[in-house]
C-alpha cells in the first residue's frame, strides 16, 4: 500500500504493511504506544501486542480527542476477550445468536443454568428477573426447600460468571408462606418463608455486593390471612404479605489490570488506592498529560468511573418522572391483572410482574444496545420491555410447552422484528 509512513508506528514488527495515506492516524496515536509500551508488555506478549497494534493502526482515526477514546475502547475490549478466553466451555455458535442483531429478541428455550454455562464470560451488562418463588406455583416443584435453594445457588452461581464486572443484577423476590418440607410435609409444617434472606446470602455467597432492597408495595391483596380466624386476642395475629422485595445486586470482580488513562490514552499509571470492595484505581503518571492537577497529580480513575463516563450520553438520559417514582425504597405498584372479564388468562403466565419493574431496571441500569438477560423469563415481561428501549434482549425459560404460544401473542409484531429462538433440546 502506497502512502506517507508514520514514524515510529512503522517500526513495528507486525509482518503486515504499515504504512498509511495521508489520512492516516492521528499523531497522538503513536503518542499513546511510545508513552504506554513498557506497560503494554506487561499485559500483552508479543503477538497480542503486535495484533493489538496493528489493529490500532488501521482501524482508529480522527482527531485527537477521538484517537484517544478509540484507542481506550479497543484497549478494553481486547482485555475482555483475553479474560473470556480463560473460560473453556463457551459456545461460540450459541453467543453469536445471542449477541447479533441487537434489535431481535432473543428467546431461549430451556433450562438457564445450560444455557448460562454455554455463555461467554461477562458478556451481559444487566440481568433482571424473578425466580420460581420455590413451590409456590404449580410450573415448578421441589422436595424440600433446600434442593431449592442449591439449584437458585448453581444458577446464581453462574450468572456472576456471565454478569459484566461493575454491572447490576435486579432480582424480584417475595417472602412466600409455604411448607419447607424439612421436618413435616403435612399443612402443621407451613410457614412465612423468607426466601429474600436466603437469596441474598447466596448473592454474597457467590460474590455479588448487596446494595439496594426496594420494598415493592402490592397494595390490598387477595387473602385471609389478616382475619386471623376472627380471634381479636394476643397471638392470633398475622399481617396480609403485601411485599415482595427488589433487590439489586453488584458485581466487582476484583481485576487489577492496568487502563489507559481516560485523558491522554496512555497506559503509563500507577495503582492507587481501591476506591471500594473490588475496585481498583489507577494514577495517570504521564507527565505530558493534557490534565493534571494543581499539584501536578494525574487524572485518577478506574474502570468502574471510565464505565459510568462512558454512559452519560444523550440517548441515555433518565427521565425525571421516572427517577421520582422510584426516588423511596418502597415503590407502590399494582400486581398485574391477567383474567380478563371472561375468566381467561391473557399473559398465559401465572405469576407475571409489571413492566415497571424492567423498564426502571433497563433504563437506569444499562445503556442502549447494552445485552440484557432475564434467566427465568416467564412471559417474557423483561425481554418485551428492554427491547422496546432499544437493548438486546435475551430470556430464557424452562416451560416451551406452557408459555410459547403466549409469548409469541405477547410480542408486538409490528414492533419488533421476529423474535430468533433457541431450544436446548434442539442444540
Ligand atoms: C416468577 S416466574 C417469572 C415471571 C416473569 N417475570 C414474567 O413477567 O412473566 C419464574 C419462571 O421461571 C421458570 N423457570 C423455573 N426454573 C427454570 C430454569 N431452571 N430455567 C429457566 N426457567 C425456569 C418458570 O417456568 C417460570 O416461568
Amino acid at each position: 500500500m502506497k502512502g506517507v509512513t508514520i514514524v515510529g508506528l512503522a517500526e513495528i514488527d507486525t509482518g503486515k504493511d504499515v504504512s498509511y495515506a495521508t489520512d492516516g492516524p492521528h499523531p497522538h496515536l503513536d503518542t499513546i504506544f511510545e508513552v504506554s509500551n513498557k506497560y503494554l508488555r506487561r499485559v500483552f506478549n508479543e503477538q497480542q501486542l503486535n495484533e493489538f497494534k496493528t489493529d490500532c493502526l488501521h482501524n482508529i482515526r480522527g482527531d485527537r480527542d477521538s484517537t484517544v477514546e478509540q484507542f481506550i475502547k479497543s484497549y478494553y475490549d481486547l482485555v475482555k476477550k483475553e479474560y473470556q478466553k480463560q473460560y473453556a466451555n463457551a459456545d461460540s455458535a450459541l453467543n453469536q445468536d445471542i449477541f447479533s442483531e441487537p434489535n431481535r429478541p432473543k428467546l431461549l428455550w430451556g433450562n438457564c443454568l445450560d444455557f448460562l454455562r454455554r455463555m461467554d464470560s461477562e458478556s451481559v451488562q444487566l440481568m433482571i428477573t424473578s425466580p420460581p418463588y420455590y413451590n409456590a406455583r404449580d410450573y415448578s416443584q421441589w422436595e424440600t426447600l433446600d434442593a431449592y435453594l442449591d439449584e437458585m445457588s448453581c444458577i446464581i452461581k453462574e450468572c456472576y460468571r456471565v454478569l459484566d464486572n461493575h454491572r447490576p443484577f435486579v432480582f424480584n423476590v417475595g417472602d412466600i408462606f409455604d411448607n419447607d418440607n424439612r421436618q413435616t410435609k403435612s399443612t402443621w409444617g407451613k410457614r412465612r418463608i423468607p426466601l429474600g434472606a436466603y437469596f441474598t446470602m447466596i448473592f454474597e455467597e457467590h460474590g455479588f455486593q448487596f446494595v439496594d432492597d426496594f420494598i415493592w408495595d402490592k397494595g390490598e391483596v387477595q387473602t385471609q390471612r389478616h382475619k386471623n380466624g376472627n380471634r381479636p386476642y394476643p397471638l392470633y395475629q398475622y399481617p396480609i404479605n403485601c411485599y415482595e422485595h427488589i433487590f439489586i445486586f453488584y458485581k466487582h470482580r476484583l481485576d487489577e489490570t492496568p487502563y489507559p488513562c481516560p485523558i491522554c490514552g496512555c497506559l503509563k499509571v500507577n495503582g492507587n488506592a481501591y476506591s471500594g470492595v473490588g475496585i481498583k484505581s489507577w494514577e495517570c503518571k504521564n507527565l505530558d498529560c493534557f490534565k493534571r492537577s494543581a499539584g501536578n497529580r494525574g487524572k485518577r480513575f478506574s474502570a468502574r468511573t471510565q464505565l459510568m463516563t462512558g454512559l452519560q450520553r444523550a440517548h441515555n438520559f433518565v427521565d425525571e418522572d421516572l427517577l421520582r417514582m422510584w426516588r423511596r425504597d418502597i415503590v407502590k405498584l399494582a400486581p398485574v391483572i391477567k383474567i380478563n372479564s371472561k375468566g381467561h388468562n391473557t399473559l398465559g403466565h401465572t405469576a407475571p410482574f409489571p413492566r415497571e419493574i424492567p423498564e426502571y431496571a433497563v433504563r437506569v441500569f444499562s445503556g442502549m444496545e447494552e445485552s440484557v438477560l432475564d434467566p427465568f423469563a416467564g412471559s417474557f415481561t423483561t425481554t418485551i420491555e428492554s427491547l422496546r428501549l432499544g437493548r438486546n434482549s435475551i430470556g430464557i425459560e424452562l416451560n416451551r410447552t406452557l408459555f410459547r404460544d403466549a409469548v409469541l401473542k405477547r410480542i408486538p409484531g409490528a414492533l419488533f422484528t421476529k423474535p430468533k429462538e433457541v431450544d436446548s433440546e434442539w442444540i
